[in-house]
């Protein structure tokens, strides 16, 4: 047999914040599936945190920045608002800078008919910018609203479930690879 990878820490990102939110409800499928992989799971609900989108810092940001340094790979779940990700995520994408850098990143969209795949790619050319390496494959979650029976399990789980093996296979690889390798020589884009 062989030996069980050692777990790296992942950051989980709830990027929804309304009152009436379906976010956690996605979230909780995540963390419950998460349960078992061989990763540290940190999970960052920014309903919970006050970042002001000052470069001064202030409210939370010093907090989320520590917690972003400390990952080694972060997985976002996002809605589609408009065609776009939330404003919140993106205060918090530019909160931190450099601890964000050449660490991978997954997807867990879901809204209406597109499951969100339009914020998706806005965020993957957002994430370049900041060094972030995207991975391929994500859960996709179209409409969303009546995707998820009373229990919060997926009613028709086969293709998230695909996705997320996926994902979890890419992220795994690209978290374990690149903290060998910003271990080996300092990232200095
Ligand atoms: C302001 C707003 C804009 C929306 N725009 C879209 C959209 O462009 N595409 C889509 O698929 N769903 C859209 N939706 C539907 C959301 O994906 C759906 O309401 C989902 O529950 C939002 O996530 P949340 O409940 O975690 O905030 C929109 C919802 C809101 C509130």
């Amino acid at each position: 047999m062989p030996d069980r990878p050692a777990p790296y820490p992942l950051a989980v990102i709830t990027a929804s914040v309304r009152p009436d939110r379906i976010g956690p409800t996605v979230t909780r499928w995540l963390l419950r599936r998460l349960d078992g992989h061989p990763a540290d799971v940190d999970h960052i609900d920014l309903a919970d945190l006050d970042l002001p989108g000052d470069l001064a810092g202030g409210g939370d940001a010093e907090r989320f920045t520590k917690r972003i340094a400390h990952a080694d790979a972060f997985v976002v779940v996002t809605p589609e608002y408009n065609h776009g990700y939330p404003g919140p995520l993106k205060t918090a994408l530019d909160t931190a800078y450099v601890e964000w850098r050449a660490k991978p990143l997954g997807f867990v969209s879901y809204g209406g008919a597109s499951g969100g795949l339009r914020a998706v790619e806005q965020l993957r050319a957002v994430l370049a910018e900041l060094h972030v390496s995207t991975v391929r494959t994500g859960v996709m979650i179209p409409d969303v609203h009546a995707a998820f029976d009373e229990h919060g399990e997926l009613r028709r789980p086969e293709r998230a479930e695909a996705g997320l093996a996926g994902m979890l296979r890419q992220l795994d690889w690209w978290a374990r690879t690149l903290r060998r390798g910003r271990a080996d020589t300092p990232y200095v884009g």
